[in-house]
């Protein structure tokens, strides 16, 4: 049986007029794409040195794009978003956000943990340390760690430049995100840290100034007992407490709001701040948290994580190292 011309020549057209109808699509999806990095690179002040870095960052930032949207297609309960990480790969994102080096503490002197008798019962249901004037701004510090002061009841955006300046020697790695005992051990040592304001963040490792006035001091820290949500919560309920948590994730790199139920690992490389607790109206429970990456990043800076999760290492690990300085 022979085909005859006349439907050949039909289904030929058909696939002519499809495949170019598809191609032209492509074409508008790339130039919409190209508008979007383009005005993107406004909003974020990026420039490329030339149009070969620039068309390797629109790849980067078309297939970013695409994850983000496919991510949110599957209505989980938080979503990502293009944020100043859209045009870095992920492995970009984990070489320079994160510490993946970062060794945990081999001496502790850390002692007790002075919540643990403390009736989870008794708790109260939801935390916000920001409503009580204990939670400094969000920064863009890099992976350095901002530490908020409690025990004087003021207000005061502590030195993370000095910790970051004056810590080198192997403690806190400088810029890396060392570890938020080690930062505490600094702090202990040095005397305190001084007031932002007569010394400011500059997100470089530079030269410590040294003769700065404390403003703060903080005479001993405790580690939070490892994996025990409930324990951390005794903690979170009576100050914020530094966690570290594995934020190598692209659900990381591009979290924008809701709350984060991963999937993340456990390989710890971020210091975090947790700031409270609460649930959602649909009943979800979450950890409340302070990044570091600036406004623009999660929910005007901040964050919120699945709490008392099967897994007792916690969501992204943040119950494996909770600590907390004590006044
Ligand atoms: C908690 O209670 C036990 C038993 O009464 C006691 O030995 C321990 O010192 C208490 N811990 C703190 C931090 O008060």
């Amino acid at each position: 049986m022979t085909i005859p011309r006349a439907l050949l020549l039909v289904i030929l057209g058909c696939f002519c007029f499809c495949s170019s109808v598809l191609a032209a699509r492509e074409l508008n999806d790339d130039l919409s794409m190209m508008a979007r990095h383009e005005s993107w690179m406004v909003q974020y002040g990026r420039v490329y040195k030339d149009a070969a870095e620039k068309a390797q960052r629109f790849e980067i930032f078309k297939a970013n794009a695409r994850f983000i949207e496919s991510f949110n297609a599957e209505g989980r309960k938080f979503s990502l978003g293009i944020n100043q990480f859209a045009d870095i790969s992920n492995d970009e994102f984990k070489a320079t956000k994160t510490n993946k080096g970062f060794i945990p503490n081999k001496v502790k002197v850390s002692t007790g943990f002075k919540y643990e008798n403390m009736s989870i019962d008794a708790l109260p249901t939801m935390v916000d340390w920001r409503t009580k004037g204990a939670v400094t701004p969000v920064k863009d510090q890099g992976q350095c760690e901002g530490i908020v002061k409690l025990s004087t009841g003021n207000l005061i955006s502590l030195s993370e430049q000095e910790l970051v300046d004056c810590d080198v020697k192997g403690e806190d790695q400088g810029c890396e995100g060392g570890l938020m005992d080690d930062a505490f051990k600094f702090i202990i040592k040095n005397g305190g840290l001084t007031k932002e304001s007569s010394y400011p963040y500059s997100a470089a490792d530079g030269k410590c100034k040294s003769g700065s006035t404390s403003a703060a001091t903080i005479k001993s820290y405790e580690d939070v007992p490892t994996n025990d949500e409930g324990g951390l919560m005794k903690a979170v309920a009576s100050q914020p407490v530094s966690v570290a948590v594995d934020g190598g994730d692209m659900t990381f790199q591009f979290y924008s709001g809701g709350v984060m139920t991963g999937s993340c690992g456990t390989d710890l490389d971020h210091g975090i701040a947790a700031i409270g607790y609460g649930t959602t109206s649909d009943g979800t429970k979450y950890w409340l948290l302070k990044n570091s990456w600036g406004t623009s990043w999660g929910e005007n800076g901040f964050l919120r994580m699945e709490k008392d999760i099967a897994d007792k290492k916690g969501m992204c690990g943040l119950a494996m190292e909770p600590s907390y300085p004590t006044a």
